[in-house]
């Protein structure tokens, strides 16, 4: 019998029925996008009260499409961390009420760990472990050493924006729509990326697998309005717009792909698995499928529609459903990154 897994983290309710040979049956994922585009940015408030609306009609829709009843659910999984406490907790407390209802095993779930799973269910047992795991989302950007689907452990990432987020701003600098990252991809196609010099902090530092995504957003509103411009200085439109939106996105993929290399160096890893919103960027996935290329790595990504927040990649719960776990209905949320859990 299938788990029902439900993803609340941000701002996209999800559900999702996935067998334990992880075969995803139903996943319906619904965007709030539209609610929050209007503030360029995810309101916690607003994703919170959205998710309250969404959550029984999108576990339906799951069971529904999966073919099944809510009896023939065999265990319940949430993801519990990291992310906004509000949306958090609307996921857990439905997990728990379907799980207390149906008399079955809840287990949570960790966001980050289930966006590198995503590649597993893409992939299998092409992701070998160890391996090198890259989580590029709105909320994150991180490199792991992957010991297995449950065992993370942190090498680097960014030290203050997530790549997401940095898209996501840039966006706005832009005057584009949100989210940014898919607008940027779709305007820099128009553009050249050598039009401007963005700076790549830390990525010539051989030592660190960090990253830094604020500076470069800085560099672009500089040269979107000089310092002392005046504050109704309009944003760019036509080319101008696109060389800029081109040469940021290369900046940030150029910051990410050098990290990857070191971590694939430094650890002798043969795979590198990806996730993360990121991950669905034309570029990134070009760019980082050629380093596969050049140092004879795998390099796995999932298709688009698993590297944006989904809950089929709540199939990580199988893993410990199969060592026998079960949270039990004492299940808490921990929105802070906190790796401890498992
Ligand atoms: O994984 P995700 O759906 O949610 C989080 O866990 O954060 O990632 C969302 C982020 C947003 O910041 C969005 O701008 C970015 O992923 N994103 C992209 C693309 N599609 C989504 N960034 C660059 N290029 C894309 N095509
Ligand atoms: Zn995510």
């Amino acid at each position: 019998m299938p788990l029902l897994a439900i993803e609340t983290t941000c701002d996209e309710t999800a559900a999702a029925v996935v067998t334990r040979g992880r075969e995803v049956l139903a996943s319906i994922v619904a965007s709030q996008e539209r609610l929050h585009a209007k503030w360029r940015g995810v309101v916690p408030e607003i994703a919170s009260r959205a998710h309250v609306e969404r959550i029984i009609p999108v576990i339906d829709e799951a069971v529904r499409r999966a073919g099944i009843t809510p009896h023939g659910i065999e265990a319940v999984a949430v993801a519990v961390t990291p992310g906004l406490v509000g949306s958090l907790l609307v996921g857990l407390s439905a997990a728990k009420g379907i799980a207390a209802t149906l008399r079955v095993p809840i287990v949570g779930y960790d966001h980050v760990a289930a966006h590198l799973y995503a590649c597993r269910l893409a992939h299998g047992e092409a992701v070998r472990y160890p391996c090198i795991g890259l989580v590029a989302s709105g909320g994150h950007t991180s490199l792991f050493l992957v010991r297995g689907p449950l065992e993370l452990e942190r090498l680097g990432g960014t030290i203050d924006d997530a790549a997401g987020e940095a898209f996501d701003k840039a966006a706005a600098i832009l005057g584009l729509g949100y989210p940014g990252g898919p607008e940027i991809e779709r305007a820099a196609r128009e553009g050249d990326a050598a039009s401007h010099r963005l700076p790549r902090p830390l990525r010539a530092d051989r030592e660190r697998f960090d990253m830094s995504f604020s500076g470069l957003k800085t560099a672009l509103r500089y040269l979107v309005r000089p310092p002392g411009a005046p504050a109704d200085t309009p944003a760019p439109t036509g080319r101008p717009r696109a060389d800029l939106a081109a040469a940021f996105q290369q900046a940030v993929v150029d910051s990410i792909l050098a990290k990857v290399e070191l971590a694939v160096v430094k650890t002798g890893c043969r795979t590198v698995a990806v996730g993360g919103g990121v991950a669905a960027n034309t570029l990134l996935r070009e760019s980082l499928a050629d380093l596969g290329r050049r140092l004879g790595v795998a390099v796995l990504m999932p298709p688009m529609a698993l590297c944006t927040d989904n809950a089929a990649m709540g199939a990580i719960a199988w893993e410990r459903l199969e060592r026998g776990e079960d949270d039990g209905l004492d299940l808490d949320i921990r929105p802070g990154t906190d790796r401890a859990w498992r």
